[in-house]
């Protein structure tokens, strides 16, 4: 699943917009800022934590100046993720300082990780709860307000799915939307099935019924979520039922989804995504790596060969499939030799984009058991390579889009020209075009004209809705 490098808060709904009063008295109202780091689930995660919390008579805020409430929604994917959290902890002790009445909290995958621990190594943390108690915080906040008694709640559950949450969005052209929760997969180097628990979806009409809200609200685009989002599993119901009943559903709406685990990459479903033109033919299906010996190590259950059959087969049903990847680099034994193979699979594939990692031990999982043998700089020099070649190629295959038409949604104006706005492909390529009267929410046919490796440059030929 691709990450953020942690942001700078979510604006849901401001205060100001809420109500008369020119600044908010933070003593007495309750107003929450969140600030979230990881992947997309826990961005969708803090829309239902702001779910939540709304219906318990909290406004959200943007401004964390404002707030009487600060959870920081964590991942712990790698220790530099985790370090980061560390670091903002401390950056928030000066709030705590200026008004006593503020709680912290340590929501996400670092609170069920860490769990007491973190209540002790951080005084000024107030709060600690995982991902599957969320419903918990309003009480436990309430706890601390009479009992002055820190709130934990950190247990997993094999059936949350927040499916009676409307999760409180952000309002926009593109959202997310968690289908299911947790992983039983278990690769070696990850912490996530510790950290998410269980594998549980969300029943079928409701994922449906709420993709039919979302397109009444005005979203031209909804990401369908999942640390493994093809092990959907509702009753009778697997993943390629789930897309078809939405892409039926809701035909205008424009649907993605994420991380596919090549594991359950089926005929059936590449055969729904090829059936359905609101369906993007774009996959991230994570290879982590290119030889096979490593792919064991890495308890991922697939060869590299199974892999690039896949592929095949993929592109053979969806003509037009684009495919994006995970990589991480120097795991534990990993030679020249198995790096190379790496950049081989990466040269086969040509995937559009990648995220690539050094490899991070991670206390619990089966590869900490294994010797972090792998140099710094070796790591450093591999995933350089890898990242580079990435460029290359991202940048040869944005070429070959140079003078052909895709269809794009405009989602934003461009950062870099208020004259300018930004959309993207069915492939999840990023296209700026001129502004020529269009607006964001349009759904557009547009030219390419230009490329480097991250972008592409446009014009538009016509609206297409
Ligand atoms: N469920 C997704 C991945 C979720 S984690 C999947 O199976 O593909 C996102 C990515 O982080 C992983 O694909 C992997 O490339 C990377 N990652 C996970 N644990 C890591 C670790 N210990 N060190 C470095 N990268 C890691
Ligand atoms: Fe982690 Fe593997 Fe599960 Fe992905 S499939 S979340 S990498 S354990
Ligand atoms: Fe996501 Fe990080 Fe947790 S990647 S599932 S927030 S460990």
């Amino acid at each position: 699943m691709a990450l953020n490098n942690g942001n700078t808060g979510n604006t849901y709904i401001s205060i100001s917009s809420l109500r008369n009063s020119e600044k908010p008295n933070p003593n007495i109202e309750k107003i929450l800022y969140v600030e979230t780091y990881g992947c997309q689930m826990n961005f969708a995660d803090t829309e239902i934590v702001n779910g939540i919390m709304n219906k318990y008579g909290y406004s959200i805020t943007n401004k964390i100046d404002d707030s009487n409430v600060i959870l920081l929604n964590t991942c712990s994917i790698r220790e530099h993720a985790e370090s980061k959290i560390y670091q903002r902890l401390s950056e928030l002790k000066r709030y705590k300082i200026s008004n006593k009445y503020l709680k912290i909290g340590v929501i996400g995958c670092m609170a069920e990780r860490l769990k007491r621990d973190l209540l002790h190594k951080h005084k000024l943390v107030d709060l600690i709860v995982g991902p599957d108690e969320y419903k918990k915080i309003p009480f436990l906040l309430e706890n601390i307000d009479e009992t002055g008694e820190k709130g934990i709640a950190v247990r997993l559950s094999r059936v949350e799915t927040y499916d009676d949450i409307m999760p409180l969005r952000k309002e926009g052209i593109s959202a997310w939307l968690s289908v299911m929760r947790g992983c039983d997969k278990f690769c070696s180097f990850c912490v996530v099935p510790y950290t998410r628990g269980r594998e549980r979806s969300r029943a079928l009409d409701n994922v449906v019924a709420e993709v039919n809200q979302l397109w009444n609200e005005g979203f031209k685009e909804v990401t369908l979520l999942g640390q493994n989002v093809n092990s959907y599993r509702s009753g009778e119901f697997d993943f390629a039922d789930l897309l078809k009943a939405c892409a039926e559903a809701v035909p205008d709406i424009r649907i993605r989804f994420i991380t596919s685990h090549p594991q359950e990459l089926s005929l059936k479903l590449l055969e729904t995504i090829g059936s359905y033109n609101n369906l993007c033919k774009y996959i991230h299906l994570p290879v982590q790596s290119g030889s096979d010996r490593i792919l064991e190590l890495m308890k991922r259950s697939y060869t590299v060969e199974h892999y690039l059959n896949l592929i095949e087969q993929a592109r053979k049903i969806i003509p037009d499939v684009s495919f994006s990847t995970d990589i991480i680099s120097g795991f534990p034994t990993e030679t020249e030799e198995d790096h190379k193979m790496t950049l081989e699979i990466m040269k086969e594939v040509k995937y559009d984009g990648a995220y690539m990692f050094k490899y991070s031990p991670r206390e619990k999982t089966k590869a900490f058991e294994l010797k972090d043998d792998i140099d710094d700089e070796i790591k450093s020099r591999r995933l350089m390579e890898i990242v580079e070649l990435q460029r290359n190629i991202s940048y040869e295959l944005n070429l070959q889009m140079i003078g052909k038409e895709y269809e794009i949604i405009i989602e934003s104006e461009s950062k870099k020209s208020s004259e300018m706005l930004t959309g993207r492909t069915d492939g999840n390529k990023s296209v700026i075009i001129p502004k020529n009267g269009t607006h964001i929410g349009s759904k557009v046919l547009v030219k390419i004209n230009k490329a480097n490796s991250a972008t592409l440059f446009g014009e538009l030929i016509h609206k297409t809705n």
